[in-house]
């Protein structure tokens, strides 16, 4: 089942090849992936797994972090965009294994995994409720998985800013939390944790903004974005709104994280209550 964001969200090969394009630049920008990682990895149960999987895994941060955790453990890094696969791998990343695939789709045996991983990289699936039954399938009983994701709101800045210049999709879109507590809830899996924390970015200018976005992958790739050159004088007019929200440490960037926790039922029929995909 897919939700309102498969109309927007940008073609799955544009996604790759974004994020492959961005891998060389990615870990020097991505000061706000590390500091949500961090956070993620911090919320983890204490538990070791045999087997965990880094869901989105980029440049293998959070591949690298479960590696240290848990030496003994298999580790499996998958990601959509080859060239992030390719850059981890040669950083070494701490990973058993590195596998270019869809969480939507994961090539993988049911029950074969502990602990699911996945930071920032569900925001770009179109459909959700594919990607955690997937989690799901592959999770052992006992199993964990946990991610963190980005909903509406974030880069509110950005889009008010743009919002008094035209009626055009200049930033990407992102869930409601609603939507994803529905689809944990659609799992059957035990919730957790489900929360929302902002965090912010301070930027010196609009340039450094942007460069930041086209580094991290993230720049507007929606569909219904404005094609061709942004003119001059409405350039101009975004740069006033935004310089309006100047704050003493730079031009905010305001990303809403949430966090999500569940947990596969050790018992056969526990949570049966919930719907079962
Ligand atoms: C913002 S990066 C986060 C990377 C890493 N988890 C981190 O915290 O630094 C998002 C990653 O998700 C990957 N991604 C996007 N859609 C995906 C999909 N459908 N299946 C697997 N990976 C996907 C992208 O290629 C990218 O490497």
């Amino acid at each position: 089942m897919q939700d309102a964001m498969a109309d927007v969200l940008p073609d799955k090969r544009q996604v790759a090849l974004s994020f492959s394009r961005a891998a060389a630049q990615y870990d020097g920008a991505a000061l706000l992936q590390r500091q949500v990682a961090d956070r993620l990895l911090g919320r983890l149960p204490l538990q070791d797994p045999q087997r965990w999987l880094d869901l989105g895994s980029g440049t293998g941060y959070c591949s690298r972090a479960l590696a240290r955790r848990h030496p003994q453990a298999e580790g499996l890094a998958l990601d959509l965009a080859p060239g992030m696969l390719r850059h981890a791998r040669t950083q070494g990343a701490g990973a058993r294994h590195y596998l270019t695939a869809d969480a939507e789709r994961l090539p993988l045996r049911d029950a074969c995994c502990d602990l699911v991983l996945s930071s920032l990289a569900l925001q770009w699936c179109p459909d959700l409720h594919a990607v955690l039954a997937e989690a799901r399938r592959i999770l052992r009983p006992g199993g964990v998985l946990a991610f963190s994701s980005l909903v509406e709101g974030t880069l509110a800045e950005l889009r008010q800013s743009w919002a008094q210049v035209d009626d055009q999709v200049h930033v990407n879109r992102f869930r409601r939390q609603a939507a994803y507590a529905d689809a944990a809830a659609a799992t059957g899996l035990q919730v957790l944790a489900l929360d929302v924390e902002p965090e912010r970015l301070h930027f010196p200018d609009l340039r450094a903004l942007t460069q930041h976005l086209k580094a991290i992958g993230a720049h507007n790739l929606n569909q219904g974005r404005p094609q061709g050159l942004t003119g001059r004088q409405r350039l101009a007019a975004f740069t006033r709104a935004y310089e309006s929200l100047r704050q003493p440490a730079g031009l905010p960037a305001t990303y809403q994280v949430i966090h999500v926790l569940l947990r596969k039922s050790l018992f056969k029929g526990c949570c049966a209550s919930a719907k079962r995909r």
